[in-house]
């Protein structure tokens, strides 16, 4: 048993990438039931990080924890089965299969049939949307709701934390706040919440704490409301932006 308060830590990670380094000493921590996001301009190692989280990507130094236990260096199977499930950056949806396929491919792991159909039922009640395009198939539907099927594809693993990369990349405004509410939601029915962003007004409208990563170091960290009001913030991912 531990007594972590942190369901995930990131402790000192270095990665690099062939002669290239891409993380610095990353450390950050998820306390169980926050919502926690990863702020950091094009290419300065977010997707990375969420990659070493899932052990896709063997960090050089450092560990991964999970509710205090190491899991760094295992495969990624191993960690989904620890209750990790991810809402990838493309959404890596199957165009050709339907909504409902979709969402049932993240109950894979699972070998318990019905409570995979009640959990469905239970998940696609917090997607109207999906509801009623349930038979259609995945690349039809629009950006807003291609991210509704891979996050409901993320539930039915009942995992304790979601990893999402960039969950508002590429969304009409509309579908921004959708999907904004529904991190909420998920995230008020007991699931925690590790989310990278470029758009550090969307993050931070919902998250409790944020880091900066900056070519591959964190350089600054605090309360969601005291980043969101932070000069420098404002000034390199605000845009000069009006805080919420
Ligand atoms: N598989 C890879 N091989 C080599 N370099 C990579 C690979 N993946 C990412 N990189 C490089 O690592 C850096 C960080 O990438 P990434 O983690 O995707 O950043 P972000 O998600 O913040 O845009 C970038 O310079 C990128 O080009
Ligand atoms: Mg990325």
């Amino acid at each position: 048993m531990s007594t972590d308060d942190a369901i995930l830590r990131l402790d000192r990670i270095n990665t690099q990438y062939g002669a290239v380094q891409v993380h610095f000493d990353l450390s950050l921590a998820v306390p169980r039931g926050s919502i926690v996001c990863l702020l950091g301009g094009n290419a300065s190692g977010k997707s990375t990080t969420m990659k070493v989280i899932l052990g896709l990507v063997a960090p050089r130094s450092g560990r991964v924890l999970l509710g205090g236990e190491p899991v760094t260096g295992l495969p990624t199977p191993k960690i989904v089965r620890r209750g990790v499930a991810s809402v990838p950056e493309s959404r890596r949806l199957f165009g050709a299969m339907t909504v409902r396929e979709n969402v049932l491919m993240g109950a894979y792991t699972r070998g318990d049939r019905g409570a995979v159909r009640e959990d469905y039922e239970r998940v696609l009640d917090l997607f109207p949307r999906l509801r009623e395009r349930e038979r259609q198939h995945a690349g039809t539907l629009s950006g807003g709701e291609q991210q509704m099927v891979a996050m409901a594809r993320a539930l039915m693993a009942r995992p304790r934390l979601i990893v999402m990369d960039e969950p508002t990349m590429g969304l009409s405004p509309r579908h921004v706040d959708a999907v904004l509410d529904l991190i909420a939601t998920i995230n008020r029915q007991g699931v925690s919440i590790f989310m990278v962003e470029q758009n550090a007004a969307h993050a931070l409208s919902i998250a409790h704490h944020g880091y900066v990563l900056q070519t591959g170091r964190i350089v600054l960290s605090g309360g969601a409301r005291d980043l969101l009001h932070d000069p420098q913030i404002r000034d390199a991912y605000l845009g000069g932006a009006r805080a919420a």
